[in-house]
């Protein structure tokens, strides 16, 4: 399973990277305001430091416009940017038409704010890349966001759909153990639930032990 960081902070994502673990980024307009990226030219250079860090990684990018005209000309922008730049399109009638344009020019896409199977199902149809279904803001409103997944990875397995399963919203270690469990291809989460899977106090206490005989052992021997 890769693993992708969601969220445009610098320092999180190089410590991510610094782990090893880091397949690619995720950002969103949202996460983009967080940080206090604002500005064309900005948000171009915030994007190309992303893609530095996170050497080789996708690197999702988000369109603003909700026109085929408009996604395609931010789109082929963003591309332009970094080999690793992925062109993050939403699930609406124009951004279906945007995904099968840049599947047919070879221009990888992840196509954001998936939260049914139909919806899955039309993206792997027009051909993105990824497939972002949101398993928290499923969660959130007392649906069932993981069950999602697990439709969607039963539907792709049964016509070979090569569209990658990206498990968005992502919000704690549980999350991604039951996507891991599933099959998701991507879990795209923020820092604390991706070292959050490298916690158990069995791990401490027992780290804490073989230090202190260690010690021990040693003073003996002295
Ligand atoms: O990748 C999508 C993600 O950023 C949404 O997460 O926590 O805002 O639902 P959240």
């Amino acid at each position: 399973m890769k693993f992708f960081i969601d969220t445009a902070n610098l320092d999180q994502i190089r410590e991510a990277q610094d782990l090893g673990v880091l397949d690619g980024v995720t950002t969103n307009p949202s996460l983009m305001a967080k940080e206090g990226i604002t500005g064309d030219e900005n948000v171009r250079n915030h994007y190309l430091e992303i893609c530095t860090i996170c050497d080789g990684g996708d690197v999702s990018a988000e369109v603003i416009s909700t026109d085929f005209e408009g996604m395609v000309r931010e789109g082929e922008a963003l591309a332009a940017l970094h080999p690793n730049i992925v062109v993050k399109i939403p699930m609406i009638k124009d951004g279906v038409k945007a995904l099968r344009y840049f599947s047919d020019k070879g221009i990888k896409t992840n196509c954001t704010l998936v939260f049914s199977p139909g919806q899955a199902l039309l993206a792997a149809k027009a051909g993105a890349t990824y497939v972002s279904p949101f398993v928290g803001r499923l969660d959130d409103i007392s649906a069932d966001g993981i069950q999602l997944i697990q439709q969607i990875r039963v539907i792709y397995d049964n016509y070979g759909y090569e569209t990658e399963i990206l498990a968005a919203s992502v919000r704690h270690t549980m999350h991604v153990i039951q996507c891991a469990e599933i099959g998701a291809d991507v879990i795209t989460a923020p820092l604390e639930a991706i070292t959050g899977l490298l916690k158990h106090p069995l791990t401490d206490s027992g780290l804490e032990k073989f230090l202190a005989d260690h010690r021990k052992s040693q003073q003996m021997h002295a």
